[in-house]
């Protein structure tokens, strides 16, 4: 085990599965502990005994993302587990692709509650614990803790993609939240980036069954591929790290060259 995240509690929602499973399974390695939050609790129960595997402790959620209740219980359960929380992965996710003409009312709001307001919900909720926390350090004249949150947006988030108005509303609606948030809780030492990723996941895995729709998804890639997830939590552990106690408001594209 490494020594980067030492002594950090951290939330990942959606950590049953792909990325935020990689990245729960990275931060443990990095000495940190876990909230695996999934609405599959079967997925969340199996990526905790991974976790304790590598030696580290971690807990289930198995709140479904997308309200304030579910946030304040994500929240919360990291607070009781570990009288506290550093970092909070804001992942879980969901698509409901159609163009626009045939999508469903249904599709929009429910890609829209899960990842915008899910993101915005579960940001207030560790917020709201760690403002009063963050006075009292400083009225005892403690250096800044910094505290992290890592949203997580897309190469729809930044340039759209045909067919997910919904996810391309919400994913840009994050980096408007990640950019808001910094210019709010900097004075607070919480810094707030987010990460644009690119993997091959149960997300993605529909897309490039088809051998002909796979060369062409490939060839928008520079590196002409999608990565992993654990090419991606690398990632998600410096910007949860102290190394990136400098950077804030910031998106990281993690997508072999996808967005440039
Ligand atoms: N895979 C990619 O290439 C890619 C690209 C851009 C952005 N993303 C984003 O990365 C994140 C993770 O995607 P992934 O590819 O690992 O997907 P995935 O489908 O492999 O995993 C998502 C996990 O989130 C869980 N989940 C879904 N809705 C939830 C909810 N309401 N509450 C709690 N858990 C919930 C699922 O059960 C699943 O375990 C998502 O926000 C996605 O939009 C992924």
């Amino acid at each position: 085990m490494s020594e980067r995240l030492m002594g950090k509690s951290c939330v990942v929602t959606g950590a049953g599965a792909g990325i935020g499973r990689s990245v729960a399974l990275a931060f443990a390695a990095e000495g940190a502990r876990v909230v695996v939050n999934d609405l599959d609790g079967s997925a969340a129960d199996a990526v905790v005994e991974e976790v304790s595997a590598l030696g580290a402790e971690a807990v289930a959620s198995y709140e479904a993302i997308g309200t304030v209740a579910a946030a304040e219980a994500v929240i919360n359960t990291g607070f009781e587990a570990f009288e506290g929380v550093d970092v909070v992965v804001n992942n879980a996710g969901i698509l409901r692709d159609r163009m626009l003409h045939n999508m469903s009312e249904d599709d929009f709001d429910r890609v829209i509650q899960v990842h915008l307001k899910g993101t915005w919900a579960c940001g207030r909720a560790a917020v709201q614990r760690w403002r009063p926390l963050a006075k009292q350090e400083a009225e005892r004249g403690e250096a800044p803790r910094h505290r992290k949150i890592i949203n997580v947006t897309s190469a729809s988030g930044l340039i759209g993609a045909v067919g997910q108005s919904n996810y391309a509303a919400a994913k840009m609606g994050i980096v408007g939240l990640t950019k808001t948030w910094a210019k709010e809780l900097g004075r607070l030492a919480i810094n707030v980036n987010a990460i644009a990723p690119a993997a091959l996941t149960a997300m993605t895995e529909p897309l490039v069954q088809d051998p002909e729709a796979a060369k062409q998804r490939y060839a928008r890639f520079a590196l002409g591929r999608y990565g992993s997830p654990e090419e991606i939590a690398p990632g998600f552990v410096y910007l949860a790290s102290k190394e990136s106690d400098y950077v804030t408001g910031q998106v990281l594209c993690i997508d072999g060259g996808l967005v440039i």
